[in-house]
């Protein structure tokens, strides 16, 4: 709610000059009411009675003829219809414009927290999950605290100058007719809660629908290819029918509301009418009096009805208040401080574990773990073993469970996770590839660099070649109007990009499995030429990159293996030959292993 009152601050004046509106449209709705039962009264009796509680025309009526009077209420008429809609425009512009720039800004900050939450909160909630709340939910926050309030203000507003004019003319019927109020209101509490209840069902389905289409829609090529077209449709339909289910009970539910209301409401005329029959027989109530009390009794079925349904909008759109929060609420991560300075000599991982959330098994565990500048270490092991773990954790993307990280002998392991990940690159197997030019796919990390700069760094990877290709750095890439790039120049631009932000330590996770032997020679070619003066790790299976490091890390079930047990050949990795292998397993540094020997494959 804080968050909510905040946001609405900037448009303080916006909003007050909208209340005015609303005040001012109140006022003239309650005029129409007011002016009915002298204007009737005049009509009927030619001017020769009529305006009783009306001043002005009073005035008129001693020395002006019935039609004078007739053409004046007219023009009056028309300029209550002028100032209405007037009131009206204003009100939209001011405070529905508003409303709608509140949603936009709420977007943004939902995304701008979004984002910054640590990685975990995104393996517990899927994308298609964690889209709905960004773009639906958000929509009904808008409706629920904006636009509803806005809604219930104006037709509050407008209510309760309706039953000012109705008390001024006969504070008795108000009171017979207000005794269907509690009534009302008592209906509407009962089925709002149902309301609530069905919104949130349905959002729950929806969120599960967007999150299996994304996963189909990412994956399309494997869905086609297992001809599961007609089974994603089905697992679609299935989640749409169960939001179906509750879409239907809260339209239901809603429409339920004015059924209810309208039978007590017409319960309400008929007494009051009786009664009123009574009043005006004895005298005790003038005609030209109740009919303007009809009149304001009339009007206000209209904002009684629209305050019903922003009221049911409130209770939708409260379980999407709630998934919105629930977001707000999850800590970010530490904002960086930027004081990491570039590494000089090593990053060393000690003892580090690492267990993911609800999951009973470290997946590594008392990793020991150097990463020296100037030294490519190979990480290699089963599936499953832990290497994307040691990868994330090593990247900074994961807090380690237990153990510590020094940089350059500093103990760092506390530091906000921003400080690690600025200083060190992380090459995923299949890179970024953003819709943008290449310029701009080059400066992703690094804003500033000039267009020189990306020349050096395209050159630097080997990608000289890509650039004339494509015709310049304006060229625009990515999957609509751009142009394709294979994932080995994928993984260059990615490394290229690691240069540009100057980091010295580089992590690439299985770099070469989709590889070709001429993109993977050229990848062992590019980390030759850069571990001279950088620290990297680099999570290999193949014989041409193990070949490559100066030292080759064996993991197993989240644990360094202390030597590679020979036995175990058909799981590990084939190693180069010889006195490399031993010593290549046995996670110490060793001038035996071949460096950037050429690749078995990329020989013959
Ligand atoms: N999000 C997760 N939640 C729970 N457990 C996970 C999660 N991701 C991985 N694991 C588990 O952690 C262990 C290590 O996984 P990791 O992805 O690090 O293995 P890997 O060595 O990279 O395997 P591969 O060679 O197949 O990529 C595995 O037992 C895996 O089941
Ligand atoms: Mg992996």
């Amino acid at each position: 709610m804080k968050g909510l009152l905040r946001l609405l601050r900037p448009h303080r004046a916006r909003l007050l000059g909208g209340v005015a509106c609303l005040l001012l449209l109140a006022a003239t709705s309650a005029a129409y009411a007011y002016l009915t039962g002298p204007l009737l009264q005049v009509l009927l009796t030619g001017g020769r009675q009529g305006g009783g509680y009306l001043p002005l025309p009073r005035l008129w009526l001693g020395n002006t003829d019935a039609s004078a009077v007739l053409v004046g209420m007219a023009i009056a008429l028309c300029g209550l219809a002028l100032l209405k809609g007037l009131a009206h425009l204003g009100q939209a512009l001011l405070l529905e414009g508003t409303a709608e720039r509140i949603g936009h800004r709420l977007r943004v900050e939902v995304y701008d927290h979004l984002v910054r939450l640590p990685l975990g909160w995104y393996r517990r909630s899927g994308v298609g999950d964690l889209l709905t709340r960004l773009l639906d939910d958000v929509q009904r926050v808008q409706e629920a605290a904006v636009a509803a309030p806005i809604a219930l203000a104006r037709e509050g507003l407008a209510a309760l100058a309706l039953l000012g004019v109705a008390l001024v003319m006969s504070p008795a019927l108000t009171l017979a007719a207000a005794l269907a109020l509690p009534l009302v209101g008592l209906v509407i509490a009962l089925l709002s809660r149902g309301v609530k209840r069905a919104a949130r069902g349905r959002q729950r389905h929806m969120a599960a629908l967007a999150d299996r289409a994304t996963v189909a829609l990412s994956a399309i090529r494997e869905v086609k290819s297992s001809g599961a077209e007609p089974r994603e449709v089905a697992a679609l339909a299935r989640e749409g029918r169960e939001a179906l289910r509750w879409s239907w009970r809260r339209i239901a539910l809603r429409a339920v509301a004015p059924l209810a209301n309208e039978v007590m409401a017409a319960a309400a005329l008929g007494l009051t009418l009786v009664y009123a029959g009574a009043q005006i027989a004895s005298g005790a109530l003038a005609a030209e009096r109740f009919v303007s009390f009809f009149a304001a009794l009339l009007m206000l079925y209209r904002p009684v009805k629209a305050l019903g349904q922003a009221v049911h909008v409130i209770a939708s759109g409260a379980a999407s208040v709630e998934r919105v929060v629930v977001l707000l609420q999850q800590p970010r991560e530490a904002p960086s401080e930027g004081t990491l300075p570039p590494l000089g000599r090593a990053f060393e991982l000690r003892g580090v574990c690492f267990t993911y959330e609800g999951s009973a098994r470290a997946a590594i565990r008392d990793v020991d773990l150097s990463l020296d500048v100037g030294a490519v270490v190979a990480l290699a092991g089963p599936s499953g073993a832990g290497k994307s773990t040691l990868v994330s954790v090593a990247c900074g993307l994961e807090r380690p469970g237990a153990g510590a990280l020094l940089w350059d002998g500093e103990a760092i392991t506390d530091r906000p996770p921003g400080e690690l990940r600025a200083r060190v690159a992380l090459v995923p197997q299949q890179p970024l590839v953003l819709p943008a030019s290449l310029g701009e796919n080059l400066r992703y990390g690094a804003p500033t660099a000039g267009e020189e700069q990306l020349r050096e760094a395209l050159s630097a990877v080997g990608l000289d070649e890509l650039l004339a290709r494509l015709g310049g750095l304006d060229a625009v890439l990515g999957p609509r109007d751009g142009q394709g790039v294979s994932v080995g120049e994928a993984q260059r631009l990615a490394v290229a990009r690691a240069l540009l932000r100057g980091v010295r330590v580089l992590v690439l996770d299985e770099p070469s499995s989709a590889l070709d032997a001429g993109s993977e020679r050229r990848l062992v070619e590019l980390l030759g030429r850069l571990r001279r003066d950088h620290a990297i790790l680099v999570v290999a299976h193949s014989p041409a990159l193990i070949a490559a490091a100066d030292r080759v890390v064996w993991l197993r079930e989240g644990r360094i293996a202390p030597d590679v047990d020979l036995g175990d050949e058909a799981e590990s990795p084939a190693l180069p030959g010889g006195g490399a292998r031993s010593a290549a397993c046995a996670g110490r540094p060793t001038e035996l292993a071949p460096i950037l020997a050429p690749p078995r494959g990329a020989a013959g």
